[in-house]
C-alpha cells in the first residue's frame, strides 16, 4: 500500500564564528573548565555577534538544508522556526527567515516549546505534509541564547550557546518499510514550568528576562521523560529499540544523554553527541547534531533515527523516522 509520508530531504546547520571556551568563561565567572566538562560535557560554545539576530542564524542553516535537498526557495510552502529567542516579540522569526531566503508567500510561524521545539516543529510539519496541505516544509531550530543569560548565575550561564539547525521535510510516496516519519509523541506539563523559564516576558515585565533553572529537577525529569518518549514512539511504530540505528538526543548534558541511552539500552556507539562543541543550544541542538552526523557519514539514508528532547515547559517529545 502506498501513502504520502514526510521524509527529510536535506539538513544544514550554522554556528556563529565566535567560540567561547570554558577557560574564557572561567575568567568572567567563578567556575572552571573541569567543573563544566565533568558536570555537563561542554568544552566550548559559540556566541552570535551583536548584529546577528536569530533569523540570521536560522537563514544560514536553512540555506544549507535547501542546498542539501536540491531545492530552491520557490519550492518551500511552509516555514516553521522553533525558538525561544525570536528577533522580535512579533511577528514571527519565521517570516523574517522567509523574507531573507526569498521564499514566496506561504504559511510561516514560530513554535515556542523551548528545547523540545525542533521535535514539535518536525511533528507539525509532518502533519501538514501527510494531510496533503504542504509539499516541502523548512523546519528550523534557532537560538541566540547568549542574549538571555544571567552572568551572575554560574549554574546556568556556562551551559548555553547560540546556533541553528534546519531540515527540509518533503512529501514522498512511500509504503511499509519506506523512509519517513514513523511515529511522533509530544507532551508538556505546565505544573513543572517553575523549573526552567525566563523571568521576563512582554505581558509580565515587558522585558526579555533571564534563564532560570532548577538544574537537578530538570535533570531528573529529562532522563525520565526523554526515555519514556522514545519508548512510546518505538511502541507506536512497532519497532524494538535495538533496531534504532541512531539516537539523536537534545544536547543539554552528557550525563543526561548517557543515562537515557542506558535506560533505553541503546549502545553508546549509536548515540550522537555534539554537546562538547556547542553546549546547550535549545531547539537548535538536535538539528545541529543531526547535520554533523550526516556530514561525517555516520547517519546514512535508510537509517532508523530516534530524536528526543525535553526543556522549558516542561515540554518534551520524540520522533522516530527512517532517514
Ligand atoms: O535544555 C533544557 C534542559 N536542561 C537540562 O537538561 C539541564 C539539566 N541539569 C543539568 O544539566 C545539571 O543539573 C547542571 C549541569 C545544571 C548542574 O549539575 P549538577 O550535578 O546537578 O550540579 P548542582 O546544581 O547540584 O551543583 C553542584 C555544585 C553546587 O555546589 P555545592 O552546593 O555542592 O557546594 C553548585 O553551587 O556545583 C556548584 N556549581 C558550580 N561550580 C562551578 C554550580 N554551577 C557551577 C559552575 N562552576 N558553573
Amino acid at each position: 500500500m502506498s501513502f504520502v509520508n514526510s521524509v527529510i530531504a536535506g539538513v544544514g546547520s550554522y554556528l556563529p564564528e565566535r567560540v567561547v571556551t570554558n577557560h574564557d568563561l572561567a575568567k568572567l565567572v567563578d567556575t572552571s573548565d573541569e567543573w563544566i566538562r565533568t558536570r555537563s560535557g561542554i568544552a566550548e560554545r559559540h556566541f552570535a555577534s551583536d548584529d546577528q539576530v536569530t533569523s540570521d542564524l536560522a537563514a544560514n542553516a536553512a540555506r544549507k538544508a535547501l542546498e542539501d535537498a536540491g531545492l530552491g526557495p520557490e519550492d518551500i510552502d511552509l516555514v516553521i522556526v522553533a525558538t525561544v529567542t525570536p528577533d522580535r516579540t512579533f511577528p514571527s522569526t519565521a517570516v523574517y527567515v522567509q523574507a531573507k531566503l526569498n521564499i514566496p508567500p506561504c504559511a510561516a510561524y514560530d513554535i515556542s516549546a523551548a528545547c523540545a521545539g525542533f521535535v514539535y516543529a518536525l511533528s507539525a510539519a509532518h502533519d501538514a505534509i501527510v494531510r496533503g496541505q504542504v509539499k516541502n516544509a523548512l523546519v528550523i531550530g534557532a537560538e541566540k541564547l547568549s542574549c538571555f543569560l544571567d552572568w551572575n548565575d554560574r549554574a546556568t550561564c556556562v551551559l548555553f550557546g547560540d546556533g541553528a539547525g534546519a531540515a527540509v521535510l518533503s512529501a514522498e510516496h512511500g509504503g511499509e518499510g519506506g523512509r519517513g516519519v514513523l511515529a511522533s509523541y509530544m507532551c508538556a506539563d505546565g505544573r513543572l514550568a517553575c523549573n526552567l523559564y525566563s523571568d521576563g516576558g512582554p505581558s509580565s515585565t515587558a522585558t526579555v528576562g533571564k534563564v532560570r533553572m532548577n538544574g537537578r529537577e530538570v535533570f531528573r525529569h529529562a532522563v525520565d521523560k526523554i526515555s519514556d518518549a522514545v519508548m512510546r514512539v518505538s511502541e507506536r511504530a512497532g519497532v524494538s529499540r535495538n533496531q534504532i540505528d541512531w539516537f539523536v538526543p537534545h544536547q543539554a548534558n552528557i550525563r543526561i544523554i548517557e543515562a537515557c541511552g542506558k535506560r533505553l539500552d541503546i549502545d553508546p556507539a549509536k548515540v550522537i553527541v555534539t554537546i562538547e562543541k556547542h553546549g546547550n543550544t535549545s531547539s537548535a541542538s538536535i538539528p545541529l547534531a543531526l547535520d554533523e552526523a550526516v556530514r561525517d557519514g555516520r547517519i546514512k539514508r535508510g537509517d532508523l533515527l530516534a530524536l528526543a528532547s525535553l526543556g522549558g515547559g516542561l515540554a518534551w517529545g520524540s520522533l522516530l523516522l527512517r532517514f
